[in-house]
């Protein structure tokens, strides 16, 4: 399969058209953004890391039962995958308050929840990609009842399962963000990425952050994480 023309270029990832109006093929950049696209730089070889850890855990996923759109991967930056209409609702999972939950909620990062808090915000960069509750959802016509108890089924599903897989890797799970599309025939599958851009990892011993916040919050060792966390899965799959 070979690139078409270039339907769209998002912040981390181009997408292009293929011979088969049914794929399209992703490729990962080594594009950094944050705060909505006003922190810019380059992490050397995310795109390839991401590209390759999505990959592994969508199909991992998959054979656990939960829909995806992955293909096959085509080459270390590019994979081909089912053309979906995303829903531009951005699923996040929590199991440790950080990041915007500790800002919004005044709790310290770390704070261990009871169960996964899941949370939803409207993928809309010139709004600032608000939070969304489900009736919002519904009001602004973005998912059916049907479709977002699905999604809220898929993304406890994909939770529980990360979890396990970055467990066995010496890594705590803190939180992501999914999102999730629907084919021609409206199935809903897992598309995006999952990848140390949208998760947020922890080594399970030193806590060290092992992700884009590293990026965000200029911590240093950025390239160094994200090669240790692809290693460490690797190792562990
Ligand atoms: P937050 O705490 O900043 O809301 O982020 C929650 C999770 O979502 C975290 O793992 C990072 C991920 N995320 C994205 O993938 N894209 C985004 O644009 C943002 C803001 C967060």
């Amino acid at each position: 399969m070979e690139k078409q023309k270039l339907l769209y270029e998002g912040k981390a990832k181009k997408v292009y058209a293929t011979q088969d109006p049914k794929l399209l093929i992703v490729a990962y950049k080594d594009d950094a953004t944050a705060f909505n696209g006003q922190k810019k730089g380059t992490i050397q070889g995310k795109g390839a890391i991401n590209n390759r850890m999505t990959n592994l855990l969508m199909a991992r996923l998959e054979r656990e039962g939960i829909p995806t759109h992955l293909v096959e991967e085509l080459s270390d930056r590019e994979t081909l995958v089912k053309k979906v209409s995303i829903i531009p609702v951005e699923v996040i999972v929590r199991n440790i308050a950080a990041g915007s939950f500790s800002k919004r909620y005044g709790v310290e990062e770390g704070l261990e929840f009871d169960a996964p808090t899941l949370e939803f915000s409207y993928k809309n960069d010139a709004l600032g990609d608000p939070l969304l509750n489900d009736d919002h959802i519904f009001a602004l016509g973005l998912a059916s009842r049907e479709e977002l108890a699905l999604v809220r089924k898929y993304a406890l599903d994909v939770n529980r399962l990360l979890k396990e897989i970055w467990r066995a890797c010496g890594v705590i799970l803190v939180d992501f963000k999914v999102e999730f599309g629907r084919l021609e025939n409206g199935t809903i599958v897992l598309a995006d990425e999952i990848s140390p851009d949208t998760c947020r990892l922890w080594d399970a011993k030193t806590r060290e952050k092992l992700d884009k916040d590293r990026f965000r919050r200029d911590l240093g060792g950025v390239e160094a994480a994200y090669a240790q966390v692809m290693e460490r899965l690797a190792k562990g799959l």
